[in-house]
């Protein structure tokens, strides 16, 4: 029943977390991650059961975004399902070139893929569909965008169009402020390219969440939604970060907000995509706000989140394998995904000084130890000479479940002190309590 060689891109704790779920995929033979991490890499277990990962897993030194040596390596190891972590290597066209050879890969074509990587583009398709977002303009001169925030002179958000790894949205409280980021982006070129154009937006006020949907090109199936914590420090503290935590389904969705998401969200991208002629198949991602005028889009991102997935996967009670082939297939419609009744919490353990400068290359201990109900995704780690050592600013991602977030959280929380690394901080009120000291 096994036969399916499956690839994952990316090195995160997304791309370890999506690994897993396939290699508990009954049809998956095989996992390959390019360039993966020292999670990664798993002997088979035959002896597995249920949903326990079956399938050995190893790491294939590509990077994520060399689109011309995956496809080389897809058709030298007969690789069934590609399945792309990262949005850069979507941006790239890794789909459209995989589809040219006659390989299977989850994720859209590089037309689609524009509703993440240029803002300018996912404001006016919202625009044109009717899915509600904040108010906003559009700029490539300094002066009129200039102009335009001096006669706003209201909190505001500068965004530049492109991907910029997250770091290109700056929040502004007023015109000055707002002078500043329009200059650093359109004049001083702090993003390069990605900063040719900006989007101006209005900023709103309310809790976000996280909903995630696979898509066949026509149909949708929403996963549970989730929420993650940016600051670095507890009680939304400190600058931006990757996502220092996760946890969901958030106990504030109820199946009224979800049919609201599907119906107002989703599904006007689904049917305003597939107008275009560029359907949208593969994870679609819609940031959202909750706002005292209804729910807002924040932003469109065309992939797995990180550290949404590290929550989301392990509560999948079904072959991943299966759901992404019916994706890429059109026929999501014949198949409802199963989850398990449980609230997943994913705590990141990140570098000193991270999201600074940190160091790389320190010793990792306490990897083998094992909790019930928790599971350990690596993120920036690599191996040296036997050992696991860390290799960047997230480092490791413990994800635990239970009946409710507070029973997630103890598992997860009772965990983390097994493991250490010189500088290793972390959040202590992921899922919204604090943890005990
Ligand atoms: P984005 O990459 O567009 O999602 O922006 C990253 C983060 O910036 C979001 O998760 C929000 O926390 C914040 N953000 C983006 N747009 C707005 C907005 N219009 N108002 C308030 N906060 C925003
Ligand atoms: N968690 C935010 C993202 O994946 O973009």
């Amino acid at each position: 029943m096994s036969h399916l060689n499956v690839l994952v891109v990316g090195s995160g704790g997304r791309e370890h977390a999506l690994a897993w779920a396939l290699a508990r995929s009954p049809e998956v033979a095989r996992v390959y991650v390019a360039p993966g991490n020292a999670g990664t890499e798993r002997p088979a277990n035959p002896q597995a059961t249920g949903w326990q990962p079956r399938a050995a897993a190893s790491n294939v030194a590509i990077k994520a975004d060399d689109v011309a040596a995956l496809r080389e390596f897809a058709l030298e190891h007969r690789i069934d399902l590609t399945v792309v972590g990262p949005e850069v290597t979507l941006a790239a066209g890794l789909v459209d070139v995989f589809q040219a050879a006659d390989l299977r890969a989850f994720g859209p074509l590089q037309a689609a893929a524009q509703l993440e990587s240029s803002k300018a583009y996912a404001k006016a398709f919202m625009l044109e569909h009717g899915i509600p977002t904040a108010a906003f303009a559009t700029f490539t001169d300094f002066e009129a965008a200039r102009a335009y925030v001096r006669a706003l002179d209201a909190p505001c958000v500068v965004k530049a169009d492109g991907l910029a790894a997250g770091k290109g949205v700056l929040m502004c409280d007023g015109a000055d402020d707002a002078e500043a980021a329009l200059r650093q982006i359109l004049v001083e070129q702090a993003f390069g390219g990605a900063g040719a154009q900006v989007v101006v937006e209005e900023r709103l006020e309310g809790r976000e969440i996280s909903a995630l949907a696979l898509c066949d090109g026509q149909h949708y199936a929403l996963m549970p939604l989730t929420r993650d914590h940016k600051r670095v420090f507890d009680d939304d503290q400190g600058p931006n970060t990757g996502g220092m935590g996760a946890y969901g389904p958030i106990p504030d969705g109820d199946e009224a907000l979800r049919e609201r998401i599907g119906r107002t969200v989703i599904q006007p991208v689904l049917d305003g995509m597939a107008a275009r002629g560029t359907p949208f198949v593969g994870v679609l991602y819609a940031g959202l706000m909750q706002t005292a005028d209804g729910l807002k889009v924040l932003e469109f991102n065309c992939r797995f989140g990180d550290p949404e997935t590290q929550v989301i996967l392990p509560l999948l009670d079904d072959s991943l394998a299966r759901i992404l082939l019916a994706c890429i297939d059109g026929r999501l419609n014949e198949t409802t995904p199963c989850w398990r009744d449980d609230v997943c919490v994913t705590v990141g353990l990140a570098s000193a000084n991270y999201p600074g400068v940190y160091p790389t290359g320190l010793t990792i201990s306490g990897l083998e130890q094992e909790s019930q109900d928790v599971v350990v995704f690596h993120a920036g780690t690599a191996r040296r000479d036997g050992e696991v050592v860390t290799a960047g600013g997230r480092v490791l991602s413990v994800s635990a479940w239970g009946v409710d977030l507070a029973d997630a959280a103890e598992h997860a929380y009772g965990h983390i002190p097994h493991i250490h690394f010189d500088g290793m901080h972390y959040r202590t009120d992921i899922g919204g309590r604090k943890a005990r000291p």
